[in-house]
């Protein structure tokens, strides 16, 4: 895991964001997958406004949703869904034919879980993954304990995410399970940027650089990898 220190959110977020750009310079049809939560916005406003500035083709790339939320509608405001669609489809005018996303309301889900790793089967591996880290170390919705060689799959949520998660919502809400992209197709993307932004990250990145590896900390399987890049305006 490479480390790159950023003196702000608005250096990070560019960043992160010329990385984008550039595996879509490199690859007419990169793709990239895409994390919702706080820490990318600053990410997706600023890739929204340079290719909107440069007239970069984006009408081959293609996006897919990292996870989430299970048995919520995608109107909510709070759903990887409308995330997506307020911070990159809307604003870039990204048709349906060139994202997928998981569907919370999917009836099987098991089912829901072979239609993505069939779509990855064909259409991967991702070029460009980029993840946040949550309070629990969690990547993507594969909460600590999440066995390693797992790929898609639906998740009881951690006590911390149904918590930290109300955030993103602007009612309570049950939040009680998720759908993920699973660790073993996180680990075959071709590059990986992990953010990590805010005072309050400080305690849990500290423990990723610490700790051995193990699935208690989910996010400590990108340690021992290469072609990883934790991005992050903590002093670490
Ligand atoms: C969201 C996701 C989560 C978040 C993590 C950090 O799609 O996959 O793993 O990346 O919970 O959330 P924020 O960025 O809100 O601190």
């Amino acid at each position: 895991m490479n480390i790159e220190n950023y003196t702000s959110y608005a250096a990070l977020s560019k960043a992160v964001a010329e990385a984008m750009i550039a595996a879509i310079k490199n690859k007419k049809d990169a793709l990239i997958c895409v994390a919702t939560g706080n820490t990318p916005i600053g990410a997706y406003q600023q890739f929204v406004l340079d290719v909107q500035a440069t007239g970069l083709d984006i009408s081959k790339v293609r996006f897919v949703g990292l996870d989430e939320w299970l048995n919520l509608a995608p109107e909510n405001i709070g759903t990887c869904y409308q995330f997506l669609h307020n911070y990159l489809f809307n604003p870039l005018q990204i048709p349906q034919h060139q994202y997928k996303l998981f569907n919370g309301l999917a009836k099987d889900m098991k089912a829901e879980c072979s239609a993505m790793n069939e779509y990855l089967d064909l259409e991967g591996p991702i070029d460009l993954l980029l993840l946040g880290i949550g309070m629990n170390g969690h990547l993507g919705f594969n909460e600590p304990g999440t066995p390693w060689h797992y790929r898609s799959h639906a998740i009881n949520l951690s006590e911390t995410t149904q918590v930290v998660g109300q955030q993103y919502f602007n009612a309570p809400m049950e939040l009680k399970k998720g759908i993920t992209l699973g660790p073993a197709d996180l680990v075959r993307s071709k590059k990986i940027l992990l953010m990590a932004n805010g005072i309050h990250k400080q305690t849990i990145v500290k423990r990723l650089l610490e700790e051995e590896p193990g699935i208690d900390l989910p996010a400590s399987l990108l340690k021992n990898l290469n072609h990883v890049h934790l991005m992050t305006d903590l002093t670490v």
